[in-house]
């Protein structure tokens, strides 16, 4: 994780890094600092914590200059500090980085056996040092940092700014994003495209192995063989909208929000022109060829390919397998031939879902990612990537991206049951007109936010919470514990609500919230039947239900909130409204830093 940013720039720098890497935070707010180089003297500024003590800092202890680099830091290794914040400077060069260099002890034995000291935890140090020994042997900066480059193991992306150069900036990426943004006169690097938006919208984005000399006026790359390369320049169209709170009191809150509409968006834009079948722009997936299903993710983005199983199999009959990103290369599984990899990611950098993508590369059919950053890696690695449209989610609890990534798994589950014959076009049809109301339907929802925000007032006090839900409700009740835990505080787990006797029931007593997420489906009298044990143990149950299961399953409970009915396959883009309503206000209730949760961030680029 963590953001990187460079400016080589026509005014002074520090104030253009800041806001920068205000757009960065998401990625991480561990410390934030900046190097400048000012007529030849390169200088920094760190602070531990949120960008906004960078800042304050700045005001008493200003740094000029045309040129520099920042960051903003998600802590690996070392503790967040001053001494471990980044830039790291050693002597004649600051470098910034995001990722990890992997091979970082066997460097730092080498240099420690030469002499040199380390004053920090961090393994961007041993880059900093072993560039400034390559110049201190003579060589020029560029060359200093391309042969501490190619000693570097690892996933990072890097700048570099040197004492003496006010008109250079190096920088590489392997394995984490860079984009280079072109200026009239200016050049800028970021780790993302959103950090250099107010700045320029040509945009080059680094690929695989590639390093960059920057001056104010040129820009060269090469590749990882060391080979002049020419990449491309895109003009980036960012809706400056989509980086406001709008007018809400937190960004989760917006993006809560705006999903009746992105998901409107996202829907039409599966769909056919006369609107009676889905299809894929480019329409390049034959789920005839196909015979089953890895599912692949983290997160969120998991529970949304735990639920997308419940569809494909269930709709279009497919076998599916689904893993946390984290587990699955490691467990070296056979990929049969006719399998279609499927990863699921908001960011598209998320380096366990990238990495176990790229395990599945030459084995699978098929390589298809459901993404919302289209430009990403795991989009440009994939042989067909499907964007969620969901526009940019600055939060760091993932809300309208999770319920974009539903709805676009949904309609490919559709397509999957057309394509297998599965279901009839008239079936089919049936689906996507009671997608077509989704819009609708989530407006309703929201309009029930002050009986959540009044329950939630009442959770806030707890110190756990169980979530319980069955069949598609069990990867909700999964989300709701996950959003909740991370943005309150407050212990919270889910269980499938058949589950719970064979354990989780020792937990029940009249202190512990149990939140009961059960529409009246074709599972609702078992998992009320769930709902009684916790009941007949005390439990105080939170029903979550629609007006129908309201009437049958709510004597005794401890509260009910009701949301509209919906076709069956549709409760889980429903659900999560009351999921992210739930936390959003229990975090409220409680003041916590809703959009910025302690020791997460919104991107995680390491393993
Ligand atoms: C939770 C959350 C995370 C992400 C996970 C995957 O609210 O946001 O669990 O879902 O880190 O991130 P992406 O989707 O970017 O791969």
């Amino acid at each position: 994780m963590c953001g990187i940013v460079g400016v080589l720039g026509n005014h002074e720098a520090a104030p253009i890094l800041v806001e920068a890497l205000k757009r960065l935070e998401y990625r991480g707010y561990d410390s934030a600092g900046i190097a400048t180089v000012n007529h030849g003297t390169l200088d920094r500024r760190r602070a531990v914590g949120k960008l906004v003590n960078l800042s304050d800092l700045l005001v008493h202890d200003p740094l000029r200059g045309k040129s520099g680099i920042g960051h903003t830091r998600w802590a690996t290794h070392g503790v967040p500090s001053v001494v471990n914040a980044h830039p790291h400077q050693a002597g004649p060069v600051a470098v910034v980085h995001n990722g990890i260099i992997e091979n970082f002890r066997e460097l730092r034995a080498e240099l420690q056996d030469a002499g040199i000291q380390f004053v920090t935890e961090t393994d961007t140090e041993t880059v900093a040092l072993m560039t400034q020994r390559y110049i201190a042997e003579g060589l020029e900066p560029v060359e200093a940092a391309r042969k501490t480059l190619s000693r570097l193991d690892g996933a990072f992306a890097l700048a570099f700014l040197f004492e003496g150069e006010d008109d250079l900036i190096v920088a590489a990426r392997k394995g984490s994003p860079l984009a280079i943004g072109h200026g009239e006169g200016e050049m800028f690097v970021g780790s993302d495209a959103i950090a250099l938006a107010p700045l320029t919208d040509r945009i080059t984005y680094l690929e695989e192995g590639d390093s960059a000399v920057l001056t104010r006026t040129s820009l060269e790359i090469r590749n990882k063989d060391g080979e002049v390369a020419n990449r491309e320049v895109r003009t980036i169209h960012l809706d400056q909208a989509q980086v406001d709170k709008g007018g809400h009191k937190h960004f989760m809150a917006k993006e809560i929000a705006e999903q009746p509409n992105v998901i409107g968006e996202a829907v039409r834009h599966y769909l056919s022109n006369d609107g009676n079948a889905v299809a894929l722009p480019g329409d390049d997936i034959d789920f005839t060829k196909i015979e089953r299903l890895t599912m692949v993710a983290c997160g969120t983005a998991f529970y949304a390919c735990m639920t997308a199983k419940y569809w494909f199999e269930q709709l279009a009959r497919i076998p599916v397998e689904i893993d946390v990103a984290s587990e699955f290369r490691y467990r070296e599984p056979p990929i049969p031939k006719g399998t279609l990899a499927l990863f699921v990611s908001q960011s598209g950098e998320t380096a366990d879902t990238l990495a176990a993508l790229r395990y599945c590369e030459g084995k699978a059919d098929k390589i298809v990612s459901v993404v919302n950053v289209p430009e990403s890696s795991i989009a440009r690695e994939s042989d067909v990537a499907l964007p969620i449209l969901a526009g940019t989610e600055i939060g760091v609890a993932s809300t309208k991206a999770f319920t974009c990534q539903l709805t676009v798994l949904l309609m490919l589950a559709l397509k999957a049951a057309t394509d297998r014959g599965t279901m009839t076009p008239e079936e089919v049809q049936e689906k996507l007109n009671a997608l077509r109301t989704l819009p609708g339907i989530l407006n309703t929802a929201l309009e029930r936010e002050s009986a959540f925000k009044a329950v939630a007032r009442k959770l806030a006090e707890s110190r756990d919470i169980l979530f319980l839900g069955r069949g598609l409700m069990y990867p909700l009740a999964l989300e709701g514990a996950l959003k909740l835990k991370e943005i309150s505080y407050i212990h919270a787990e889910a269980y499938a609500s058949g589950e719970l006797k064979h354990g989780p029931i020792a937990l029940i007593d009249k202190h512990v919230p149990v939140v009961v997420m059960a529409p009246r489906d074709g599972l609702f009298d078992k998992t009320i039947s769930n709902m009684q044990e916790v009941m007949a143990r005390n439990g105080k149950v939170l029903l979550i239900t629609d007006g129908e299961g309201a009437g049958e399953g709510s004597q005794g409970v401890w509260d009910v909130v009701t949301l509209p009915e919906v076709d069956d396959v549709l409760t889980p883009i429903l659900y999560a409204i009351p999921a992210q309503l739930l936390a959003y206000h229990t975090a409220v209730a409680k003041g916590t830093d809703v959009d910025q949760p302690r020791n997460l961030a919104k991107s995680v680029t390491v393993e």
